[in-house]
């Protein structure tokens, strides 16, 4: 009980806020070393997300030079007569203004005016300390020079340390390695009092467990030191399709079971194919020279189909049996036979490709639109019900965007 106290009382720090108006001339006792922003565009900026659903427009934006500016502001909300709200925001990809406060300051984490510490990485010891707002792509590059990744990601690299953090980090590795939220060693946090803490599974570890999946509710993280694995060269992508749903969840729960074991995929996600135009486009530029059929004729019934997307990653040094490797993993799989897509890719164009995807929308203006998107856990006992009526019912053939689904 004790713990929930503590913790409790960190959520109201950051959430204080009565509706009081801010005085300025508060924040420029605070001497911070960063920009105190209060011009329209930074405001604007923070005042949107990804979802593009939401607005909440803040007093002024923060972009801090250090983890001490941060920890100076959070202080002063804590000590304030009036108090005010304090939203950590990273790249601001959030759906429903997670990032945002419509009563006080946003700490904009990410992006050139705030990033007061480039990665470090430690060969030794296998990890690399990052600040907060910095992104996944740019922790992968800079790892990338000494041959080492991260082991653990999301689909998408636009998204900040902090940001993914906060909640899990979930992506077709985590079967293997745990969410993100599980491949961190240790982190610098400033709590809702304004104190500037390290902590680990050893050291303040309530502060740890809380902050890692925490929403941003329990402190704001400036620093991360994540764990670390020699970067693979290559990997071998692959996708097949299913009609029967059962056969296709099989094979996920069948292939996650592997994890841990030598023989086994590094990725497994998998995909709904419901929309006529979606099985049209289905397929990622990346696979588009080697469709060896085509899909409406492994869909003849118009019904719906299932795909399963698994990688295999690999060195030079094991070029030359990957594809014995990939080929006995497939043979255990009951997927359509005519339906196996191939593509062969660097390590770091595999991990960066959503943002082709992202590149492809910008140009035709359907990135920057409303994304009322929805995560769902559903327990493998419902999972064919939900197919049932979800999949095959609600949506019909007659629905647009992606659909991920994955054991
Ligand atoms: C195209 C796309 C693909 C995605 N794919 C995946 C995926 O594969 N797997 C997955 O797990 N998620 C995925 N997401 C979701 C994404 O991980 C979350 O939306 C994440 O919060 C976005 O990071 P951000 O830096 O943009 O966070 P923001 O929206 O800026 O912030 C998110 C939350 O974290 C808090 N926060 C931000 N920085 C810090 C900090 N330094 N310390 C403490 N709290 C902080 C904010 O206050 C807010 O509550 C995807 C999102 C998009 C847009
Ligand atoms: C679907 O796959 C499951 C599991 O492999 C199998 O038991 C079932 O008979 C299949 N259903 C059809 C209609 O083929
Ligand atoms: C999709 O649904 C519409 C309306 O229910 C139907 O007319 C059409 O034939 C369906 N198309 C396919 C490919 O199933
Ligand atoms: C598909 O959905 C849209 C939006 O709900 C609707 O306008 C349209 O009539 C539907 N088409 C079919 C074939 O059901």
């Amino acid at each position: 009980m004790a713990t929930k106290f503590l913790l409790t009382f960190a959520i109201c720090r950051l959430i204080v806020t009565v509706g009081l108006t801010l005085d300025p001339t508060e924040l420029l006792r605070l001497e911070l070393e960063g920009q105190l922003s209060l011009d329209p565009a930074d405001v604007g900026s923070a005042s949107r997300d990804f979802g593009g659903m939401r607005t909440a427009h803040p007093m002024a934006v923060l972009h801090p030079a250090s983890p001490q500016d941060v920890a100076r502001l959070v202080k002063s909300a804590y000590e304030s007569a009036h108090g005010f709200g304090i939203s950590a925001r990273g790249h601001g990809h959030s759906i429903n203004g997670q990032a945002m406060t419509g009563n006080g300051l946003v700490i904009q984490m990410s992006g050139s005016r705030g990033n007061p510490a480039p990665p470090r990485v430690s060969e030794k010891s296998m990890y690399v300390d990052v600040w907060g707002g910095e992104l996944w792509i740019d922790v992968l590059r800079s790892t990338l020079e000494y041959g080492l990744a991260p082991k653990s990601w999301t689909d998408y690299l636009y998204l900040s340390v902090g940001g993914t953090l906060s909640n899990a980090g979930i992506s077709g590795q985590a079967f293997n390695h745990g969410p993100q939220i599980s491949n961190v060693y240790e982190l610098d946090v400033v709590t809702g009092k304004g104190e500037l803490l390290t902590c680990s599974k050893e050291q303040n570890s309530e502060l740890y467990d809380a902050v890692l999946g925490g929403l941003g509710q329990f402190g704001i993280i400036t620093r991360a030191r994540i764990a670390l694995e020699r970067a693979p060269r290559r990997v071998r992508w692959i996708r097949v399709l299913y009609s029967n749903f059962t056969a296709f969840t099989q094979d996920q729960e069948y292939l996650i079971s592997l994890h841990g074991q030598p023989q086994k995929f590094d990725y497994v996600e998998g995909f709904v194919i419901v929309d006529e135009g979606l099985i049209n486009n289905w397929r990622s530029s990346f696979f588009s020279p080697r469709n060896p059929v085509k899909i409406s004729s492994l869909n003849a019934d118009g019904g719906i189909l299932y795909c399963l997307e698994i990688t295999k990653n690999y060195q030079e040094s094991n070029a030359d049996t990957i594809d014995q490797e990939v080929e006995a993993l497939l043979k255990k799989l009951n997927f359509i036979p005519a339906s196996v897509f191939t593509t062969d890719l660097p390590y770091v164009d595999f991990l960066d490709r959503v943002h082709k995807a992202e590149l492809k929308l910008r140009a035709k203006n359907l990135w920057d639109v409303p994304h009322p998107w929805l995560n769902l856990f559903v327990p493998k006992s419902r999972i064919a019900d939900f197919d049932r009526g979800v999949f095959k019912g609600i949506l019909g053939n007659n629905t647009s965007g992606p659909i991920l689904i994955y054991p």
